[in-house]
């Protein structure tokens, strides 16, 4: 990786850590989830940044993948609530997220298994590891607190302009495994949760545009975002799913109603060891 790339990483992380921890403290009872969607983009563009994705804010059962579209959601006490995060500078993005729990204290434990587990993954990654060997790792950390993982769900390598560039590093010791190089970077994600850890999909919030754009409405989208995820908030003028070559991304939701918990920072993997540039 050369040094201007590297420079661009380091931003991009500097300031999605900085916003990431900036939007937890605004995470309150009665909080329309709204006002820390629009903090979360406004702040990272008033930093320098550029948002990677919609921010996520996903309660409860719901693991990820729902941004909010208007202000009747509020956050209510006793919510779990991850809010995860993408910045990019030039397409080089940073990917985090972080658990929180509003006024109470009862999955304090699931949200620290995931935080550990992330912290031993990080501790464990380095050139020539295979994937599945992190997984392992995450797993185990995750089940010594008597909790599941969520096994549909994967931290993935990073490229420019892309969020999920092709690897992916499995919450458990997977079948599947790629061994992991040098310069390659990633965003590494546990999910823990109560229950069995099935998911089922739920309403598509976040979308995003592959392949060729007919309409105006798909150029217009394909010049502001490219192929990286948007909002409908983002384009209300625009009836998204009349758009040809539409990607949903659906909500994920843990089968069972259960709550999860999840943890996430990125790393540029060294040799014996790694970056954490969201830290
Ligand atoms: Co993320």
């Amino acid at each position: 990786m050369n040094e201007i790339i590297h420079e661009h990483y380091i931003e991009a992380g500097k300031i999605a850590a900085r916003v990431r921890e900036e939007a937890v403290s605004r995470i309150k009872e009665d909080t329309p989830l709204l006002d820390v969607a629009e903090f979360v983009e406004n702040r990272t563009k008033e930093l320098g940044g550029n948002i990677a994705f919609p921010c996520n804010i996903s309660i409860n059962e719901i693991t990820s993948h729902y941004t909010p579209e208007d202000n009747s959601h509020y956050f209510r006490r006793g919510d779990v609530v991850k809010v995860d995060i993408g910045v990019h500078i030039e397409g080089y993005i940073a990917d985090t997220a972080s658990t929180v729990e509003i006024g109470t204290d009862h999955y304090g434990r699931l949200i620290n298994a995931c935080e550990e587990a992330l912290g031993c993954a990080i501790s464990s990654t380095r050139s020539n590891i295979e994937t599945r060997a992190i997984g392992k790792i995450i797993g185990e950390t995750v089940r010594k607190y008597g909790f599941n993982v969520i096994k549909d769900l994967t931290g993935h390598s990073l490229e420019r302009w892309k969020l999920h560039a092709g690897v992916t590093i499995p919450n458990y010791r997977s079948l599947f495994s790629q061994r992991i190089e040098e310069g390659m970077v990633f965003a590494i994600e546990p999910f823990a949760t109560c229950g069995k850890g099935n998911v089922r999909y739920g309403e598509a919030h976040i979308f995003a545009l592959n392949g060729r754009v007919g309409t105006d409405a798909g150029q217009e989208i394909r010049s502001r975002f490219g192929t990286l995820p948007f909002a409908r908030r983002w384009v209300p003028q625009i009836k998204v799913e009349e758009l040809k070559g539409l990607r949903k991304y659906f909500e994920l939701i843990e089968a069972g109603g259960e709550i999860v918990a999840q943890a996430e920072h990125t790393v540029i993997v060294r040799e014996g060891g790694c970056e954490v540039i969201t830290k």
